[in-house]
C-alpha cells in the first residue's frame, strides 16, 4: 500500500497537534480514554486480509457504537477542534498521536510517532476488539489476528495502569491501581497480590498470572519498571502502526 508523501507543512500540523494534545490531556484528565481510543481504533486489525488497524474509521458512528467502544465518542469529540485546527492530518495519525501523547505525559515511556496513516472510511464488523470476559485462549486468537505476541499481549495490557472502567460502559467498575492517572508499573504489582486490594482485575487480567508464559512477563515488569517502559513503547508503537509502512 503506498504510503502518502508526508511533507514539511503536514510534519509542522503534526508538531502543533502534539502541543494542543499536550494541553487537552493534561488540563482535562482524558489520558486514559485517549489511550483506550488510539488502541480501539488499531486494535481492529487483521492481518491475513489487512483490514481494520489505525485508520481512523472509529471516528464513524457505526463503529463507535460497536459495544467494546462504549464511552469513546467522548475522545472523538474531544479531538475534534484539534483537528480542525491541523486539517492536513489525518484522523488516524491524529487518535494514534493522542495515545502516544497521554502515555508521555502521565509519565511513560516516550514511543516514536511516524506519521503518514491514511483514514479509511471501511468500518470493520464488530467483535474484533477482546472480550475481557473470556480467557487466555481468547486473547491470543485476537492479538495474534493483529500479528501480534505472548510478549505484546502482556506489555500492552499495562495500560491499564491508567483510567477506570465504568459500570454504565463495560459492565466492570474501578481502577486498576491507586493512581490511575500515572504510568508506572503498579498494574503488574498489583496483579501479583494474591489478597483482595479492592482495585479492578478483569477477567482477561487475571488470566496474565495464571498462564505461565504470561506469568514471566508479569513478574519481569512488577520488578523492573525500566524492563516494562523499554517493551510497552516497542509494543504500542507496533500497535500504533498495524498495517502501516513508513517510508
Ligand atoms: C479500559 C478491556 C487491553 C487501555 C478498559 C475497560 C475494559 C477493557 C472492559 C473498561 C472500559 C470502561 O468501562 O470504561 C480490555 C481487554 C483488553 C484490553 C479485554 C485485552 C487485553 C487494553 C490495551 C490498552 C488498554 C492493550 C492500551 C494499550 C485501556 C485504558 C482504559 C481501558 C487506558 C481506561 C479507559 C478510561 O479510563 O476511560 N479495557 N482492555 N486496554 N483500557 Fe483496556
Amino acid at each position: 500500500m503506498a504510503v502518502p508523501v508526508v511533507d514539511d507543512e503536514y510534519l509542522k500540523q503534526i508538531e502543533k497537534a502534539r502541543r494542543d494534545l499536550r494541553a487537552l490531556i493534561s488540563s482535562k484528565n482524558c489520558a486514559p480514554i485517549m489511550l483506550r481510543l488510539a488502541w480501539h481504533d488499531a486494535g481492529t486489525f487483521d492481518i491475513a486480509t489487512k483490514t481494520g488497524g489505525p485508520n481512523g474509521s472509529i471516528r464513524f458512528e457505526e463503529e463507535y457504537t460497536h459495544g467494546a467502544n462504549a464511552g469513546l465518542k467522548i475522545a472523538i469529540d474531544l479531538l475534534e477542534p484539534i483537528k480542525t485546527k491541523v486539517p492536513k492530518v489525518t484522523y488516524a495519525d491524529l487518535y494514534q498521536l493522542a495515545g502516544i501523547v497521554a502515555v508521555e505525559v502521565t509519565g511513560g515511556p516516550t514511543i516514536e510517532f511516524v506519521p503518514g496513516r491514511r483514514d479509511s472510511s471501511a468500518c470493520p464488523k464488530e467483535g474484533r476488539l477482546p472480550d475481557a470476559k473470556k480467557g487466555s485462549q481468547h486473547l491470543r486468537d485476537v492479538f495474534y489476528r493483529m500479528g501480534l505476541t505472548d510478549k505484546d499481549i502482556v506489555a500492552l495490557s499495562g495500560g491499564h495502569t491508567l483510567g477506570k472502567a465504568h459500570s454504565e460502559r463495560s459492565g466492570f467498575e474501578g481502577a486498576w491501581t491507586d493512581n490511575p492517572l500515572k504510568f508506572d508499573n503498579y498494574y503488574f504489582v498489583e496483579l501479583l497480590k494474591e489478597e483482595a486490594t479492592g482495585l479492578l482485575k478483569l477477567p482477561t487480567d487475571k488470566v496474565l498470572v495464571e498462564d505461565p508464559t504470561f506469568r514471566h512477563y508479569v513478574e519481569l515488569y512488577a520488578k523492573d519498571e525500566e524492563a516494562f517502559f523499554k517493551d510497552y513503547a516497542e509494543s504500542h508503537k507496533k500497535l500504533s502502526e498495524l498495517g502501516f509502512t513508513p517510508r
